[in-house]
C-alpha cells in the first residue's frame, strides 16, 4: 500500500471536513461556539484550498476544516497531504462515491515525491480510504501514474536505453509478461532502419523494447511510446534553453507503460503488446545528418530536413510493426512536437485520430476523470508540407504552422490503413505546482484511456 493511504482505521485518525466557499457562512451557523469563535480568531473563511487544523483543549489535532470551490470536484485535497502535519486523516464521507474517487485518486498524486537523489522533505499525511470506496483501482492509478513520473524525472545519465529496457523486465516479471529486445546492429537485420539510424551516433546503443502481456485469443491493444532517452537535437543541436528538459523525452514511453501497468495490474482481459523504440538522440562522427534519406520498415523513403524531429522517425518502425498485426486498437504517445503545448499548453494532450466513435468515447472519459486531452484534426491539406523532392516525405514541414498536426500525418504514413489508431503528443511535464500535478515529470490521458479501456472490455463493469 502506497505511504500515502492505510485502510484500517487507528486510534488517533483526525476527520477533514470539507466546506464549500459560498456556503462557510450557513455552514458557520451550525458549528459548537467552540469552533464558530475558533475560527473567527483563525480568520477561516474556507476559501478554496486553504484549511485550518482545530485543536482540543489539551492541544491535540481535532478536527481540519477545508474549504473547496464546488462540492462535486475535491481534486484540490491533492494539496493536503504535503501540507498538513504529518499524521492519519480521515474525509467525512458524505459526497458522492466518484467525487470521492477523485479527491482519493488526487490525494495520491499530490503525495508524489521525487526521491532518488533527494531525501523527501517529509513522509506525507495518511488518508484513511473510506471503506466504499475502490482501493484496488485506486492504488493501481496513482502508483502507476507515479511509476511513470518516476522514469521522466530521471536523468538520461541513469535513463539510458538499455535502463529503459531493464526497467521493463523487471516490470514484465511482476506481471508474468515477456520482453524480446531487438538492439544496435540487429535492427537493421531486422529492418527496423530508422531505430538504429536515429540512435547509432550515442554510446547507449539503441533498441527496440517489445513486450507481451495477456494470453492470445484476447482482444489485441498494442501502445507504442517515444523512448527517447535524451534529444540533443543531433546536428541540428538544440540550444541550451530547448535542451535543459530533454531527459522527459522519454515521456511517450513512459506513458505506455504506465498504461501497461494499469491493465496488467487490473488483469483486463485483453492480449498487450508494447513498442518501446529506445534511444539517445546524440552528436558524434557516426550522427545522421539532414539530407539522409532513410528507407523506412515499410518501404517508404524519408528525407530528413531536421535531425530534432527524431521521435516521429522512431515512432514510424514501431507503428509499422505493430499495425502488421492489425491489432483492435493501436494507440502511440509521445513527447513529439514542441507546438503540440504551443497549441494547448502543457496540461492538455493532442489527440488525433480518424475514428470519430473513439474520439467520442476518449473525451468522455477524459472529461469523467478531469484527464485533459482534446481532438487535434489529421488534416490531410497539410501533408503537402511533408513532400520532399527527393523521397516519399520528409521528416518535417519547412513551414512554422500546425507542427503536432503535421507530426501526426508524418506518423499516419506508417499505420496499416484499416486499423483503429490514436496518436498523442504531450509534453510530459508539469510546469506549475497545480494540485494533484508537482513541478515535475508528469502524465496526461492515461487515465482517461485506462477507464476507457476497462469500461470496454473488463466483464466486471
Ligand atoms: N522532443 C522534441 C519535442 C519537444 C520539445 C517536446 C519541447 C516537448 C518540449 C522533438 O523531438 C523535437 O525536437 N521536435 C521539433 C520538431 C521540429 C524540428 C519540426 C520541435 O518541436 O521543435
Ligand atoms: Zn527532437
Ligand atoms: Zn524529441
Amino acid at each position: 500500500m502506497l505511504s500515502c493511504f492505510a485502510t484500517e482505521t487507528r486510534e488517533k485518525v483526525c476527520p477533514i471536513t470539507i466546506i464549500v466557499e459560498g456556503k462557510f457562512d450557513d455552514w458557520l451557523h451550525g458549528q459548537p461556539q467552540y469552533t464558530q469563535t475558533f475560527l473567527k480568531e483563525m480568520d477561516f473563511h474556507a476559501t478554496a484550498e486553504t484549511f485550518c487544523i482545530l485543536t482540543n483543549a489539551e492541544g491535540v489535532r481535532e478536527q481540519v476544516f477545508f474549504g473547496v470551490k464546488v462540492e462535486y470536484d475535491l481534486r484540490s485535497l491533492a494539496r493536503l497531504p504535503l501540507a498538513l502535519p504529518p499524521g492519519y486523516y480521515r474525509l467525512n464521507e458524505d459526497f458522492k462515491p466518484l467525487v470521492i474517487q477523485h479527491a482519493l485518486i488526487y490525494w495520491g498524486m499530490g503525495a508524489y515525491q521525487f526521491t532518488r537523489y533527494k531525501k523527501a522533505n517529509r513522509l506525507p499525511s495518511v488518508l484513511i480510504l473510506p471503506r466504499t470506496s475502490d482501493a484496488a483501482l485506486i492504488e493501481n492509478i496513482v502508483e502507476s501514474v507515479c511509476f511513470a513520473r518516476d522514469f521522466i524525472n530521471t536523468p538520461a545519465e541513469d535513463m539510458t536505453p538499455m535502463d529503459l529496457a531493464e526497467a521493463m523486465v523487471e516490470l514484465a516479471s511482476e506481471y508474468h509478461a515477456s520482453v524480446n529486445q531487438i538492439a544496435d546492429e540487429e535492427l537493421l537485420e531486422e529492418n527496423f532502419p530508422a531505430i538504429f539510424t536515429v540512435g547509432r551516433a550515442s554510446e547507449s546503443i539503441p533498441r527496440l523494447i517489445d513486450f507481451y502481456w495477456g494470453e492470445e485469443h484476447l482482444p489485441k491493444i498494442t501502445l507504442v511510446g517515444k523512448g527517447v532517452c535524451f534529444d540533443t537535437g543531433g546536428l541540428d543541436l538544440k540550444q541550451a534553453a530547448g535542451m535543459i528538459l530533454m531527459k522527459k523525452d522519454m515521456g511517450g514511453s513512459a506513458h505506455a507503460i504506465a498504461l501497461a501497468r494499469m491493465i496488467m495490474q487490473e488483469n483486463l482481459p485483453v492480449c498487450l503488446r508494447v513498442l518501446i523504440p529506445a534511444v539517445e538522440n546524440s552528436v558524434s562522427g557516426d550522427a545522421y545528418r539532414p539530407g539522409d534519406v532513410i528507407t523506412m520498415r515499410n518501404g517508404k523513403t524519408v528525407e530528413i530536413f531536421n535531425t530534432d524531429a527524431e521521435g516521429r522517425l522512431v515512432l514510424a518502425d514501431a507503428l509499422t510493426e505493430a499495425s502488421s498485426e492489425s491489432p483492435e486498437l493501436l494507440i502511440d504517445f509521445g513527447t513529439l512536437t514542441g507546438a503540440a503545448r504551443v497549441a494547448l499548453g502543457p496540461e492538455i494532450a493532442n489527440m488525433f485520430t480518424d475514428d470519430d466513435e473513439l474520439a467520442k468515447s476518449l473525451m468522455q472519459f477524459s472529461n469523467a476523470e478531469y484527464d485533459h486531452l482534446w481532438r487535434m484534426p489529421l488534416f490531410a491539406s497539410y501533408r503537402k508540407y511533408l513532400d520532399s523532392l527527393v523521397a516519399d516525405l520528409r521528416n518535417c514541414s519547412d513551414q512554422p504552422f500546425a507542427g503536432s498536426v503535421t507530426a501526426a500525418l508524418f506518423l499516419k504514413e506508417f499505420v496499416k490503413p484499416g486499423v483503429t489508431w490514436a496518436h498523442f503528443d504531450m509534453s510530459g511535464w508539469s510546469f506549475d505546482n497545480r494540485p494533484g500535478h508537482p513541478i515535475g515529470g508528469d502524465v496526461l490521458a492515461i487515465r482517461a484511456i485506462f477507464m476507457y479501456l476497462r469500461d470496454r472490455y473488463s466483464s466486471r463493469h
